[in-house]
């Protein structure tokens, strides 16, 4: 009798270990289909974050700040690009420090592509200076894109995927959310609010099945980089990565994928580095 018991308790433990086998790693195939909102899509790192999805034929809907023509230019190519994956793509300029702008934003994503499941908090500036010069608009401009944006998404998106019992919101912060340096008082307070929101968002959307994440890359090459930052700064950030490098938007954009996909399920509220070993 007692071996019949354990032989049915054994048979049902397999049936349930095998019933909840993660995925292997990295399943786009799971992502297909789905629709992502991408903040801030336009260029550098957001755009080759959704390009990464797309190539796993997930629908795209991402905003942009229109500073003019070039702004317009640069959301015109990545829409092209996503197009040409043959997935369906929504974008307009919509500013993430506007809450109203961001609800209505989040509104026609799920009329337009017929669902919401990702969220990637990407957009981002930065206004250094020493915080005694620090103007009040340079510090309110940096805190209100970086850590008010990815409040008001989040929020915006919190009521649909709490109903569907799904979701993934992945938010980009950075090394300079973790450690700081000369001249970035606002962008790093930005920087670790975001890391704070992420494991408050963790706590209080995980219940309904919605992961949450951050990725803090280190120095990527964009042109935000590459035209805003002294030569010499670069060349410490490179020395400084053990890998000896900076790295290259696509090295953040397939982290960034990865914790949507079903491999990641069970991790959420973490900060992932992806800089190379700078913060070493
Ligand atoms: P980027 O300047 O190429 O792209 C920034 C994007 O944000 C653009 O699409 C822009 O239109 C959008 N944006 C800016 N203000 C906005 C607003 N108020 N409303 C809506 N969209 C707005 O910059 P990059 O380098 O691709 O940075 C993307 C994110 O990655 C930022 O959050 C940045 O802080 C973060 N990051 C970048 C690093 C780098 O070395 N490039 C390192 C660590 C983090």
């Amino acid at each position: 009798m007692d071996s019949e018991i354990h032989g049915a308790v054994e048979a049902l433990l397999e049936e349930v270990a095998v019933a909840t086998q993660p995925e292997p790693l990295y399943d786009v195939r799971r992502l297909r289909g789905k629709v992502a909102i991408v903040t801030g899509g336009s260029s550098g790192i957001g755009r080759a974050v959704a390009l990464e999805f797309a190539e796993g034929g997930t629908h795209i809907a991402f905003c942009f700040l229109d500073t003019g023509a070039q702004s317009r230019l640069d959301a015109q190519e990545t829409a092209r690009r996503l197009r040409a994956l043959k997935v369906q793509v929504y974008f307009r300029s919509c500013d993430v420090r506007e809450s109203h702008d961001v609800k209505d934003f989040v509104a026609e994503v799920q009329e337009e592509l017929g669902g919401l499941q990702i969220l990637i908090n990407n957009a981002g500036i930065g206004r250094d200076g020493a915080l005694w010069n620090m103007e009040d608009h340079e510090w309110e401009a940096v805190v209100r894109t970086n850590l008010d944006g990815a409040f008001f998404f989040t929020r915006a998106v919190a009521p649909i995927m709490r109903a569907q019992e799904f979701g993934k919101i992945v938010n980009v912060t950075s090394v300079h959310g973790i450690s700081s340096e000369f001249g970035i008082s606002n962008y790093a307070s930005s920087k670790a609010g975001m890391i704070g929101l992420t494991r408050s968002a963790a706590i209080e959307l995980g219940p309904r099945n919605i992961n949450v994440n951050a990725v803090a890359p280190g120095y990527i090459r964009t042109t935000r980089l590459t035209d805003g930052v002294a030569p010499e700064i670069l060349d410490r950030a490179r020395e400084q990565a053990v890998l000896g490098r900076l790295g290259d938007p696509q090295d953040v954009a397939g982290v960034v994928v990865f914790l949507c996909s079903e491999a990641a399920r069970h991790i959420t509220g973490a900060v992932i580095p992806v800089d190379g070993g700078y913060l070493l």
